[in-house]
């Protein structure tokens, strides 16, 4: 976070622009210090903010607390739901120049990957009904429960489409729809919503464990790809590692609320987490970071020109040859401060 921070300064000097942020404890930071992983004053400062840029939460000092009092189910899921960020969009960007740090082989992707995941984020598994029970007999069950309203379906597909229509105008839809009741009404709505409201967009769709094997198979041959909650948080940590490195993976949650400039409220992250086999080392990647810092240009605040540079900065920098540990794969590796700082010399 401290560099992306650095980029964006670099950026808002370079255009004399002025970003004014508040930093704010969330997680383990906010267990730590207000005693809860989603302080009330944390709340406050996102709801009168324009987006909010957030770092990575959960790891192995706060495994020990009740499920519920965790970082992760305590703080990020809150804070997705309490915005209703329904649509998660990932991109799944492997530059050409980069094929050698994905575990394909290169002739399998020649020109790179360029994909992108469509994760719906405030349904299914993570928010139905959960429970846990020690059953007559002295058996302990537990259950989570996999909910889906076609209204929700209906809303995350509004974002695939438009996702579609700016790229190749081709949409794969992703379920299980040979088991699972959520996924049939899935497959039902979107076939009703496409054929209503997107005829032009070429749909097809996949069950999802055909899909991760496709993804390692061929993973160009999507374009757009849409799918459920628990599917999408799968798939995209596997489309991460196809395109280099999980370090790499930026991501915008969005809704459909306004911020105070008229453009979409936001919530903006790495993919990844806290990386707790590295943390402290100096040597994370810090692009999904600085990337989901230009996607926050780019949709909340109406700066696509500045994220673009910001984009083409960081190519520049991975494909020059400055890369960190995840992604260097026996070239000399640098640390996450110097990384950062081969991206500002390059805006
Ligand atoms: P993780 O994403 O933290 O790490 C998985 C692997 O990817 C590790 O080997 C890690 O070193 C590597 N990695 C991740 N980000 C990297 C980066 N920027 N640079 C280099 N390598 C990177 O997943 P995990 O180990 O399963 O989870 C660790 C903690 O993070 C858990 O508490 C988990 O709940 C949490 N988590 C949080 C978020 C979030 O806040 N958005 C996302 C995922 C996991
Ligand atoms: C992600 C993460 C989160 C998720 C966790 C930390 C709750 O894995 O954003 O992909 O499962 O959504
Ligand atoms: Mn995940």
């Amino acid at each position: 976070m401290s560099e992306a921070l650095r980029v964006l300064e670099h950026v808002a000097r370079q255009e004399k622009l002025t970003l004014s942020y508040q930093q704010a404890d969330v997680g383990g930071a906010g267990i730590d210090r207000h005693g809860q992983a989603l302080p009330a004053s944390t709340l406050k400062v996102c709801e009168q903010s324009d987006a909010i840029l957030f770092g990575s939460v959960g790891g192995p000092k706060w495994e020990k607390l009740p499920p519920a009092q965790q970082p992760e189910r305590a703080s990020l899921l809150p804070l997705r739901k309490h915005f209703t960020l329904f649509a998660n969009i990932r991109p799944g960007l492997l530059y050409r120049e980069l094929t050698d740090a994905s575990p394909l082989k290169t002739e399998r992707i020649p020109d790179g990957i360029d994909i992108v995941c469509i994760r719906e984020l405030t349904g299914g598994i993570y928010f139905g009904k959960k429970e846990t029970t020690t059953l007559a007999d002295g058996d302990v069950q537990a259950m989570d429960t996999m909910v889906y309203r076609k209204s929700e379906i209906e809303r995350i597909l509004a974002t695939a489409v438009t996702t579609a229509r700016a790229r190749k105008k081709k949409l794969c839809s992703i379920d299980k729809a040979n088991v699972l009741e959520t996924s049939v009404l899935w497959r039902k709505t979107v076939i009703d919503y496409i054929a209503k409201n997107a005829p032009d967009l070429e749909l097809s769709h996949m069950y999802v464990d055909n899909a991760a094997m496709q993804l390692a198979r061929n993973p160009n041959q999507f374009d757009v790809f849409v799918t459920e909650n628990m599917f999408g948080d799968i798939l995209s940590d596997e489309m991460a590692v196809i395109c280099g490195s999980l370090g790499m993976l930026s991501s915008a949650s969005l809704g459909t609320g306004k911020n105070s400039l008229g453009l979409p409220f936001g919530l903006y992250e790495p993919a990844g987490g806290t990386a707790p086999d590295i943390a402290g080392k100096g040597i994370a990647n810090p692009c999904a970071q600085i990337l989901s810092a230009a996607l926050m240009l780019r949709y909340s605040f109406g700066l696509g020109e500045i994220a673009t540079r910001i984009e083409a900065a960081v190519k520049k920098t991975v494909t020059s040859g400055t890369r960190t540990g995840d992604i260097a794969f026996g070239r000399p590796a640098v640390g996450t401060k110097a990384m950062a700082d081969a991206i500002i010399a390059n805006l």
